[in-house]
């Protein structure tokens, strides 16, 4: 019933529902009515309640549980299953256990407490409890492991595209996944892929995690000077769960059609220029051992980053990380 009353209070949601109508509806009293508001405001649910009007549905909690998510979910397969842990290692170690254990496409793994989230290149990731939005999504493209890789820009795409819709702020895309704000990182995106002996993908785990509401003081000393949060950007929090679920979206989106084409990437990469930070810039990246400098000229339709060195030498570069970026380009 209380499930029941909290629909009710969703449907009609910033409106007053009379109490006198729900004891009606439930056929119970009004302290047993009561009783149920109680509980949901216990569990996050912001219900104002007047002896006069009845009770009006203000805010959803800001919690990450599975229910909670799935309402309002707007997708047809990304994040129609979930699993959500309150505290775990990290949500890509727990979903490629998951993915072994023949978890269907779109499965969403999120947490509230990440511990021991992981970064690109064996680094760690730092996950602000209940602040940052840490998760991990199930994926098994019909697209052989090749034509799969550009999935990781695709998803930066996709990602700056649902916090532009939510949040109002354009972030741009370091090529290839990290989006930033103001020159800082505010999301990283961890891909791990499972491949066949035919080259196909069995699975792919891409891991997200953003700094939503984190405040100055959360970030550790070392990470305060190249991160930020949306809150400080901003100077507004976001709700965490209206995020995960515009990303779903978003990333249902592009990810269809990539698919539909058996992973062509003119079906983001256009879109994904025009928000890249790195394009035209001077950069500096370590291949090997070896450092490479120079004019970010392109990208190629597999995604690699086209580098145009002093000696007039194009360099493909599939992956890595740029350690410097020069000159300024605006949105
Ligand atoms: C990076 O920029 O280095 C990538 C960071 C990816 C972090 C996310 S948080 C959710 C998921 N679980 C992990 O352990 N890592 C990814």
């Amino acid at each position: 019933m209380r499930y029941k009353i909290l629909e009710i209070l969703i449907q009609n949601a910033q409106h007053y529902v009379s109490g006198e109508a729900l004891c009606r509806q439930f056929g119970v009293t009004r302290a047993a009515i009561w009783k149920h508001i109680k509980a949901l405001q216990n569990e996050g649910y912001e219900i104002t309640a007047s002896t006069k009007k009845g009770y009006c549905l203000v805010g959803l909690p800001d919690r990450l549980d599975a229910e909670l998510v799935l309402r309002g979910m707007q997708t047809e397969t990304i994040g129609r299953t979930v699993r959500y842990e309150d505290e775990i290692d990290s949500t890509n170690r727990f979903a490629k256990q998951l993915a072994e254990e023949n978890a269907p496409h779109g499965t969403l793994i999120l947490c509230d407490r990440q511990l021991a989230g992981r970064g690109r290149l064996g680094r760690s990731w730092f996950s602000p409890e209940r602040t940052g939005l840490c998760f991990s999504l199930i994926l098994r493209p019909p697209v052989s492991a090749t034509n799969s890789l550009p999935m990781t820009m695709l998803a930066a795409l996709a990602v700056r595209n649902a916090i532009s819709r939510s949040t109002g702020m354009e972030a741009m895309i370091k090529w290839p996944n990290d989006l930033q704000v103001n020159g800082k990182k505010v999301c990283g995106i961890l891909t791990e892929m499972s491949v066949t002996p035919e080259a196909d993908v069995k699975w792919i785990v891409l891991g997200i995690g953003i700094n939503v509401n984190t405040k100055e003081e959360e970030f550790p000393e070392e990470v305060r000077r190249i991160a930020t949060s949306l809150y400080l950007e901003r100077g507004v929090e976001c709700s965490r769960l209206d995020l995960v679920r515009e990303i779903c979206l978003q990333f249902e989106t592009l990810y269809d059609s990539f698919v539909e084409t058996d992973g062509d990437t003119q079906v983001f990469l256009p879109q994904y220029k025009v928000y890249s930070s790195t394009l035209l810039r001077r950069v500096k990246l370590f291949l090997g051992g070896e450092e490479i400098s120079g004019i970010a000229e392109d990208f190629d339709k597999t995604g690699a980053l086209l580098v145009r060195e002093d000696n007039g030498t194009l360099r493909r570069i599939f992956t890595g990380e740029i350690s410097s970026h020069k000159g300024f380009r605006k949105p």
